[in-house]
C-alpha cells in the first residue's frame, strides 16, 4: 500500500490564462499571472493498492460515480507512467470553500492530488516538476504549488511549461481579494469549452494574444514597484479583456450575470471614493475584489451596501503545497 496526502490552496489569475496551444499537454497560449490564496484549498489522500480492482474518488466522503471519477483517472494514468506503478488508487479530496459557493476549484484539487501522488509513489519531484505535472490535470493547478505571485511560463513543451513564484519582497501580505459570491442558473460553458471556442472561433483573440505580454510584463513592474494602483488597473483591463473574447466567439457566450456587473459596478463607485479596489472574474459569475489589506474592513462595509454579507468572503496570500 503507497499513501500520500497534501494540501494546495487555490490561487485567482490577475493576468489570465485564456487559450491552450496544446489541449492534451495543456500548453497555454499566453504566460499568466497569480495570487495564491489562503481562503479556500483541498486536502486530498492517496492510496495506490494491490486490492483495488478500479480507481476509486471520493469527494467531501461522497463516491464519485464514473463521470466524476474519468479525469481523475486519466491522470492517474499519467503518474504510474510516470512511477512505473500498475497500481489502482483511491482518492480521497475535502473541498474547503463555502457550500454552493461555486468555486469548486480545479486549481487546489488537482494541485493536491498531483503533490498526494508525488509522495505516495515516492517521485521525489522538484517543485518545478510538480508544477509539470500538476498541469496536465488542470492547467491553473499549476500555479497553486507555490505560495503567492506565480507566474506560469507557457513555454512549447511538456519540459518547458510551468509555474515559479515572482519575487514580491513579500509584498503578497499587505493584499487581500474579497470574493462577491453570485448566484446564477444559467448553466456554465466550462473553461475548457470556452477556451477553444474563443480560441477558434473569437475575432477578439488575436487582440487578447497580442496585449497580454504587455500586461504581464507591466505587472511585473507593479509588483516589483508595489504600486497597487497599477497592478489593480492592469489586472481589471486584463480581465475584462478576456471576457470581450467570449462575446466576440461563434456562438457568443458570457459569465457574466445581472449581479456580476452589479458587482462590477459597485466596485467603480467604491473606487469614485478614494478606496484603492479592482475587480476581476473567471469562467463564474463570482467578482473578485483585489484591494489591500489595511482597506478590507471599509471595502467590506461599503459591498454591504450592494450584496448580503454571507455573500462576501475576504482572502489573503495563501502558502503553496504542504505534504500532511
Ligand atoms: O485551469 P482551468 O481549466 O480551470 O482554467 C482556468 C481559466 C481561468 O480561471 C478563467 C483563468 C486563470 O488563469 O485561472
Amino acid at each position: 500500500m503507497l499513501k500520500g496526502s497534501a494540501k494546495a490552496h487555490t490561487n485567482i489569475a490577475l493576468i489570465k490564462y485564456w487559450g491552450k496551444a496544446d489541449e492534451d499537454l495543456i500548453i497555454p497560449m499566453n504566460n499568466s499571472l497569480s495570487l495564491t490564496l489562503d481562503a479556500f484549498y483541498t486536502e486530498t489522500t492517496v492510496t495506490f493498492s494491490e486490492e483495488l480492482t478500479t480507481d476509486i474518488f471520493y469527494l467531501d466522503d461522497v463516491l464519485q460515480d464514473e463521470a466524476g471519477t474519468t479525469k481523475i483517472s486519466r491522470f492517474l494514468d499519467l503518474v504510474r507512467k510516470k512511477a512505473d506503478c500498475p497500481l489502482f488508487a483511491e482518492v480521497k479530496s475535502y473541498n474547503h470553500v463555502p457550500t454552493a459557493a461555486g468555486l469548486a476549484s480545479s486549481a487546489s484539487g488537482l494541485a493536491a492530488l498531483a503533490a498526494a501522488c508525488n509522495q505516495a509513489l515516492q517521485l521525489n519531484l522538484s517543485d518545478k516538476d510538480l508544477s509539470r505535472l500538476a498541469r496536465r490535470g488542470s492547467g491553473s493547478a499549476c500555479r497553486s504549488i507555490f505560495p503567492g505571485f506565480v507566474e506560469w511560463q507557457k513555454g512549447t513543451s511538456d519540459e518547458t511549461s510551468f509555474a515559479e513564484p515572482v519575487p514580491s519582497s513579500g509584498w503578497e501580505d499587505e493584499l487581500a481579494m474579497i470574493f462577491i459570491l453570485i448566484n446564477d442558473q444559467e448553466k456554465d460553458v466550462s473553461s475548457r469549452d470556452g477556451m477553444r471556442r474563443t480560441v477558434e472561433t473569437s475575432a477578439f483573440y488575436p487582440g487578447w494574444l497580442q496585449t497580454t505580454p504587455q500586461d504581464l510584463a507591466s505587472a511585473k513592474i507593479a509588483i516589483h514597484a508595489q504600486d497597487f494602483n497599477k497592478l489593480g488597473a492592469i489586472t481589471e483591463n486584463n480581465a475584462l479583456k478576456m471576457h470581450g473574447t467570449t462575446l466576440a466567439a461563434v456562438p457568443p457566450f458570457t459569465y457574466w450575470s445581472p449581479d456580476s456587473l452589479k458587482a462590477m459596478n459597485a466596485v467603480k463607485k467604491i473606487r469614485a471614493t478614494g478606496l484603492a479596489c479592482y475587480f476581476t472574474m473567471d469562467a463564474g459569475p463570482n467578482v473578485k475584489v483585489l484591494c489591500q489589506k489595511k482597506d478590507v474592513a471599509k471595502i467590506e462595509a461599503e459591498l454591504a451596501n450592494y450584496f448580503e454579507k454571507e455573500q462576501l468572503i475576504t482572502a489573503f496570500s495563501g502558502p503553496g503545497i504542504t505534504y500532511l
